[in-house]
């Protein structure tokens, strides 16, 4: 097996809190708000993977995927405050990293591996959200798969970090919280892991196949 030469990141719900904006409004939101902030994620991939099956001139950015699951989830809970949906949308801007992330970064540069974000997010919702989190200087470069207009996981995506750092995907890590996404860096030949805060059960069968971490701080002692 290659070393390890750099580490290649999910964003959102791997270094970013995806789940934070709810919980900040979970009094404007009701009981339901961790059920809405379920079904706001769910439909969210629903639309990026809908988007690109069914072809380029479907295509959508994460942004707009983001605002029209939006729109669905407040529906579907009966809610219609306009100034929650932007204030919903302004947060999800600014997600925050989970504790761990800046250190983690940190130690694995400072071993000399590169570390980079491979998103479905468009550049600028990434930036934001890259800035809002004190991580940018942490990172060699975020790429966005609007480089390619198609989600994740189509092989193309993976592509990517391989084509920007000139190392093949068995000389990378990449990294995941989500199963989907792990299967499909797998399927690339990354070296992939899982991580998998909630303890969901497996998916895909990667127990076995990819190391799997309740959060990211174990990482930088694997690679
Ligand atoms: C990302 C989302 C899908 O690509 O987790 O960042």
């Amino acid at each position: 097996m290659p070393d390890i030469r750099a580490a290649i990141f999910d964003a959102y719900g791997t270094l970013l809190d995806v789940h934070a904006p709810v919980l900040a409004r979970s009094e404007r939101i009701g009981p339901h708000w961790r059920r809405f902030s379920a079904d706001w994620r769910a439909k969210q991939l629903e639309y990026t993977w809908v988007r690109s099956l069914t072809g380029p001139a479907h295509h959508r950015d994460f942004w707009r995927c983001t605002e029209d699951a939006l729109d669905w989830v407040l529906a579907r809970h009966g809610l219609s405050d306009p100034g929650l949906r932007a204030a919903l949308l302004d947060a999800y801007r600014a997600c925050p990293a989970y504790p761990e992330v800046p250190a983690v970064l940190g130690a694995l540069r400072g071993r000399g591996l590169a570390t980079a974000i491979l998103s479905n997010g468009e550049p600028g919702m990434l930036g934001a959200a890259v800035a809002a989190a004190g991580i940018a200087d942490l990172l060699d470069d975020v790429l966005s798969v609007e480089a390619i207009g198609v989600f994740k996981p189509h092989p193309l995506v993976y592509r990517l970090p391989e084509r920007r750092f000139g190392h093949p995907a068995a000389a990378m890590a990449f990294i995941s919280a989500n199963a989907w996404d792990t299967q499909g860096a797998l399927a690339c030949g990354y070296r992939a892991f899982r991580v998998n805060r909630a303890g969901d059960p497996d998916e895909y069968g990667l127990r076995g196949r990819a190391p799997e971490l309740d959060d990211l701080a174990r990482l930088p002692a694997l690679l």
